[in-house]
Parts: structure tokens; sequence; C-alpha cells
């Protein structure tokens, strides 16, 4: 079974992107799938215009990776620009999408509520046919499953549209269609101040945070008012919330158990979530700081990566120009 993913370099990854993706995408490469990695730098174009940044982000995510156990010997781990393959086949994809897919897709449909009225003219044709790229990452690699965060499920569907349609058209074996694979728990993980944890919202907590810092986050999550003794609402609380993602279910239980009897305050719950978060990132986080001080390993590291992915994706593209004509 192949897995594939991708993350964009436009920020620092936060414990969004390492729980709801990093961390079940590292844990698929460890029960024995065959994984394709890879940071979507072509992506991160249709929002980013600052180059120095787009390279401190590859690195800093390449070795959260690394960090994090992706092991270069078992997955192959890439950038998206040193495939150019996927580029060609996302021409012949766009060929195949009808406008009207692309008018509903959810990145383009936010970015018009952000710009107001003048939408035509303010946001780039790339960020407008961005699932269309997302599906040539994902069918170049003839991936069984996609592991992402709840956010990304439009996308996925897209990309199973557009295989079948491709398909239909031009040959019923001619795309592997993949599935997209979340997990419950960790979904759509919340941020400080209990929206989705996302870097457009400011609410993000860096993954690899020297500790001090990372307490620090933590007690800024944003609680209610219930006072001290009074008994307070589990489902309702995001401190709770990140806990259950990171704790052990007799831990998050326990906790449970504390908000419903009340006489403790958000403070003491908001310790207990640092605890457990610090132990689990401790050791991953001195790894981190060793990787990012070698750049040029990491970046190394990437291009042998590009070596074995390239003829992976030439292969399936062959297929798709011979299919249609070319
Ligand atoms: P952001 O939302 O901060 O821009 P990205 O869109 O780059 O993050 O997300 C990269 C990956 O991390 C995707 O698979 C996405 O689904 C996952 N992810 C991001 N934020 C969250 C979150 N809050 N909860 C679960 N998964 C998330
Ligand atoms: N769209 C994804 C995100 O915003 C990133 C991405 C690009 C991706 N290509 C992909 C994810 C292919 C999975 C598979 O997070």
């Amino acid at each position: 079974m192949r897995a594939l993913t991708g993350i964009k370099p436009s920020g620092t990854p936060h414990l969004g992107n390492y729980l709801g993706m990093i961390r079940p995408a590292i844990a698929l490469q460890d029960e024995g799938y065959d994984c394709y990695y890879f940071i979507a730098s072509y992506h991160a174009l249709t929002t980013m215009k600052d180059p120095a940044k787009v390279r401190e982000y590859t690195t800093k995510i390449a070795a959260t990776f690394l960090a994090l156990g992706l092991d270069p010997e078992k997955s192959v781990f890439y950038r998206q620009q040193d495939v150019p393959e996927v580029t060609e086949l996302a021409w012949v994809f766009n060929c195949v999408t009808n406008m009207g897919v692309l008018l509903r897709a959810h990145a383009y449909r936010t970015a018009c509520e952000q710009v107001g009225e003048d939408h035509e003219g303010r946001i780039n044709a790339g960020l407008f046919t961005y699932p269309v790229l997302m599906a040539a990452d994902i069918l170049a690699f003839e991936s069984d499953v996609v592991p992402v965060g709840k956010d990304q499920g439009q996308h996925i569907a897209i990309c199973r549209d557009l295989a079948q349609r491709f398909n239909y058209h031009f040959g019923e074996d001619t795309l592997k269609i993949p599935e997209g694979l979340t997990q419950d728990n960790v979904a759509t993980v919340v941020g400080t101040d209990g929206r989705k944890m996302g870097k457009s919202y400011g609410n993000t907590i860096d993954t690899f945070l020297p500790r001090k810092k990372l307490r620090k986050a933590i007690m800024a999550i944003v609680t209610d008012s219930t006072p001290m003794e009074a008994p307070k609402d589990p489902d309702n609380c995001n401190v709770l919330s990140l806990y259950q993602a990171v704790a052990t279910p007799e831990q998050v239980a326990a906790l449970r158990q504390r908000y419903l009897a009340g006489g403790m305050g958000y403070g003491h719950a908001k310790q207990e979530l640092f605890e457990v978060l610090d132990a689990l990132l401790a050791e991953p986080r001195d790894r981190y700081n060793e990787l990012m001080a070698h750049p040029d390993e990491i970046l190394g590291t990437l291009e042998e990566g590009a070596a074995k992915a390239r003829p992976v994706a030439r292969a399936v593209t062959d297929k798709v120009r011979n299919a249609v004509g070319l």
C-alpha cells in the first residue's frame, strides 16, 4: 500500500500540522506503507511572495518530518519543485476540469470572502487551480491513501472525481483512485482561541517551541470564566480538546472526571497538557535543533528523495500522455 501527502512551506509547522497530518503520516511509514511525502513548494507560491521565507519554511518542515521519525531510507521525501512531472500532469488535468468545480473549491471561496468585491483582480490563477495541482501530486504516484486533516477533504474529493472522469474518457485503468485518510480525534485540532488551529488565524502553537515558550503558549489558551470551584464542561474546552489528542485514554478520562467534579482551575489542566506535550516533543525537539544546524544536509536528503520519486511520476505521466494522444 502506498501513502502520499504534502505540506506547503508557508509557515512554521504547528501542532495542527503535527497531530492532524505529520504524526499519522509517519505512523503509516512505521506500519510498512510505501510512503511518498513532499514539500508542496509550488502550492506555497499561491500565497507566498517572499523567497527567503519559502526557503526557511522548506528547511523547517523537512527538519520537522525528519525529527519526528521520517526515515529517508524507508520513505521517499522530496520537494514538489524537483519532480516537474507533477506540473506537466497538472496541465493535462486542467484540461479535464470544469471551472465550476474550481469555483466551488474552499481555498478559492475563502480567498473570495477575504478580498471582498474585487476577487477577479486580486486572486491569482494558481490559487484558483490549486486543487488540480494537488490532484496531480497524488495521481502521479498512484497513491492508495492520502493522510490529511479534515480541511483537505474537499481537495481529495476533487482529486477522486477528476481521476474518475479522466478514466471514463481515456481508459478505465489509467489512474489509480486514492482514498483520504483522516483520524477522528485529530481531524480538526483547535488553536489557542478555539477555532481550527491554522496559520491564517494567528492561533497556532509551533511544534518545536522551546520548553518555556511552549508552556507560555499553553497557558495562553482561551478558556471560559467558570470559577475554580465550579464543575466544568469537558466537551467545551480548548485545553481538553488538545489534551485528548495527545494523552492516553486513561489520562483523558481522569481529567474529564476532574472537570465534572469541580474544584480544579483551568491552570491545572493546562499544566497537565503541557507536561504530556513536552514529554512527547522533548526528544524530537532536540533532534530538530540539531538538524536545523545543518540545512545543507537536509537539502541533500530532499534531492536524493526527488531522484527516487521522479521515475515513478515519469511512468505515470507517460501513461497519461499516451492515453490523451500525445
Ligand atoms: P494551515 O491550516 O496552518 O495553513 P496547512 O494548510 O499547511 O496548515 O496544513 C498542512 C496539513 O496539516 C494538512 O494535511 C492539514 O489538513 C493539516 N492541518 C492543518 N491544520 C490542522 C488542524 N488544525 N487540525 C488538523 N489538521 C490540520
Ligand atoms: N493542500 C495541502 C494543504 O494545504 C497541501 C498539499 C498539496 C497536499 N498537495 C498535496 C496534501 C497532495 C496531500 C496530497 O495542506
